[in-house]
């Protein structure tokens, strides 16, 4: 497994994460356990601010729904970047949080105008519409309310990602955004300046996510810019802003070979810049709103080994405390990750497992391969990259409950989300009193 950020292995042989052994860890804090390597996560949202160094401060927004709790909130307010939320409740969770409202920015397919009232309420700073149906309601909510949301308009510029096709969005065949092929978004942009209760500031796009090809994102842009371009021909309308969206790849096994922040940053601006020259277009302020590759490589999941299964000729399958409910995306996306034996880091590999979750699925593997040394019930198991859309799309399936989050920094280790206990799985049923 490849060592991320702060991660070593110790003079006991035990792999280490902001210096706290995850044997330690285990103890202290039970199993599974999610961990999260606070410099890790600082240093990736850094490294976004510097890359985008020319825009203002709130050009990089996080994109919350990777992994959204109070106090990663707090890191990435910290940090100087803003917040894309998809929902109320991401929204509920970043305000907790104290997060600034007017550096957050409001997304989402199928707002309900609870979430469109809540966000005018409490001041966000864009709302980013979807389609022709949202716009209606949005115009009809800030009229009601006498306020003037700032708003950009997602758009599909029909650009296909070759990610896995769950996660790719920029198509003509996507349900999100206005589709630049066809016209739906020339004429989003004329109802939108047809509309006094609204600010135009810009527009957005997101071609997928787990990318790893920068033309993809050059094509966008230049997609982007054209049709600004012919926008700006038809209405006069200049935009100021241009979102591109998220979804820069990271290393999950050796077979990703990700562009760096850096480079990921240099060909979006060069494709935007280019673009601008040749239209002689004033150059809009860039928004991106990674989500991955800031909190992915910071997370590392932590299991407990238990039962195991031989079969001669075939494989021999290994099963850990927890699985699909905290980690879908192998089961979902035939996502590939590497691990280790944490508290065998340095003895060598005598066999390959296949590493199983404890649900009643034959699907709920988390790694098919794994080379490991002599193993017994009781070791731990660290699987890493596990930062981003695990926790976030976990589950109660098989009423498991949900793991822990701590984060570490330091030799420090602080719980940052409670372990959830069975009583929680039961808190929110009502027997009816005929059933009494
Ligand atoms: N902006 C928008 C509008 C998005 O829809 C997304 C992700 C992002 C930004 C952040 O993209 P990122 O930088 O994280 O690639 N559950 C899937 C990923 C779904 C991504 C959804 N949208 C997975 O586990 O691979």
């Amino acid at each position: 497994m490849k060592l991320h950020g702060t991660m070593q292995i110790n003079d006991r042989g035990h792999l280490e994460i902001g210096g706290c052994d995850a044997v330690d860890l285990i103890a202290a804090f039970g199993s599974p356990l999610m961990v999260i390597d606070e410099a890790l996560l600082r240093e990736n949202c850094r490294r976004y601010r510097k890359a985008f160094a020319h825009n203002d401060s709130a050009a990089v927004f996080y994109a919350s729904k990777a992994l959204l709790t109070t106090a990663v909130a707090r890191i990435i307010d910290d940090e100087g970047l803003g917040l894309d939320v998809v929902s109320g409740g991401e929204l509920t969770i970043a305000l907790a949080a104290g997060f600034p409202p007017e550096k957050i920015l409001l997304h989402g397919n199928n707002k309900s105008p609870a979430e469109l009232k809540f966000a005018l309420n409490c001041g966000v700073g864009r709302i980013v519409v979807d389609n022709p149906y949202e716009l209606a309601l949005l115009e009809e909510i800030s009229t009601m309310k006498g306020c003037r949301p700032q708003v950009l308009l997602r758009l599909a510029p029909g650009v296909d990602a070759h990610s896995h096709s769950y996660i790719t969005t920029g198509k003509n065949d996507s349900k999100f955004g206005f589709n630049i092929a066809g016209g739906d978004a020339l004429n989003a942009v004329k109802s939108v300046l047809n509309a006094p209760q609204l600010e135009l500031k810009g527009v957005h796009c997101h071609i997928g996510s787990q990318i790893h090809e920068l033309d993809a994102f050059r094509c966008a842009a230049q997609v982007m810019m054209d049709f600004l371009q012919e926008a700006r021909k038809e209405t006069g309308w200049i935009a100021e802003e241009l979102d591109m969206g998220g979804g820069l790849g990271v290393y999950y096994t050796s077979e990703d070979t990700p562009p760096s922040i850096e480079e990921y940053a240099k060909a979006l601006q060069e494709a935007v810049e280019q673009k601008c020259q040749e239209h002689n277009y004033p150059k809009p302020r860039i928004f991106v709103e990674p989500g991955r590759s800031i909190i992915s490589p910071a997370g590392t999941t932590l299991y407990t080994l238990g039962s195991s299964k031989e079969i001669p000729g075939v494989r021999k399958y290994v099963a850990v405390d927890g699985g699909m409910t905290d980690n879908l995306r192998p089961a979902l996306y035939q996502a590939e990750y590497e691990g280790m034996i944490a508290n065998k880091a340095r003895e060598q590999a005598v066999e390959k497992v296949a590493v199983t979750g404890r649900c009643c699925e034959s699907g709920d593997m988390l790694i098919w391969d794994l080379a490991v040394p002599h193993i017994e019930p009781g070791d731990l198991l660290a699987v890493s990259c596990t930062g981003a859309y695990t926790y976030s799309m976990s589950s109660n399936y098989n009423a498991l409950p949900r793991p822990a989050i701590v984060l570490v920094a330091d030799g420090r280790a602080e719980v940052i989300v409670e372990r959830e206990k069975w009583g929680d799985l039961v808190r929110l049923h009502r027997i009816p009193d005929h059933l009494l």
